[in-house]
């Protein structure tokens, strides 16, 4: 017990919340840092991400990082939407836990872990991206890959197969020697 006598919650689950549209390799490497640190690590994708209409479904967003974390004994996905404070204190998180991948990322991520402090009662852990994936972002990812680059480095194996599996239902015919107009 604590001194207010309420439990201690730092046993209970870490939650690392984003849009995983998709899930990049820099995500994969806060999460399996994460499940070393936390006892268990929940993995929560927002249903309607602020930013834009995801790329990928909920649940496409959420089986890619069921692939990518089988190998995690603790860690699960769910998904919420709305406050994710309010998310937060439903399920009894002890943490949150959010990657840092450049300087910049860390104003904004401040005052929002503030917020949610404030709302939840709930502290944010930062983890610092390991600079090898600092440079990688879902939507750059996209980017190069729709525009016909090689992500093969940036991306789980799993997220790969369905950014192909995507893109061949963007594109269905690329046009090849036997169908091309004349
Ligand atoms: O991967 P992202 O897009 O950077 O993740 C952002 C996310 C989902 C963590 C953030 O947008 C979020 O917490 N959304 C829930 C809405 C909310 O609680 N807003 C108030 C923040 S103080």
């Amino acid at each position: 017990m604590t001194h207010n006598g309420t439990p201690p919650r730092a046993a209970s689950a870490a939650i690392y919340p984003g849009s995983f549209d998709p899930m990049t390799i820099g995500h994969l490497d806060v999460i399996e840092r994460a499940a070393s640190i936390f006892p268990r690590v929940l993995v929560a994708v927002v249903v309607n991400p602020q930013k834009r209409e995801p790329l990928f479904t909920l649940d496409e967003r959420k089986q890619m990082i069921i692939a990518a974390t089988k190998h995690c004994g603790n860690v699960d996905v769910t998904d919420f939407r709305g406050l994710l404070a309010g998310f937060v204190k439903q399920i009894g998180a002890g943490v949150i836990v959010k990657g840092l991948r450049v300087v910049s990322d860390f104003e904004n991520e401040m005052a929002t872990a503030l917020m949610n402090r404030s709302l939840s009662g709930v502290d944010t852990v930062f983890l610092p991206s390991d600079p090898r994936y600092s440079f990688i972002s879902s939507s750059l990812v996209k980017e190069v890959f729709f525009l016909g680059g090689e992500i093969e480095h940036y991306v789980p194996e799993a997220v790969l197969q369905v950014m192909r599996a995507k893109r061949a239902i963007l594109r269905p015919t690329e046009p090849t020697e036997e169908n091309r107009p004349s």
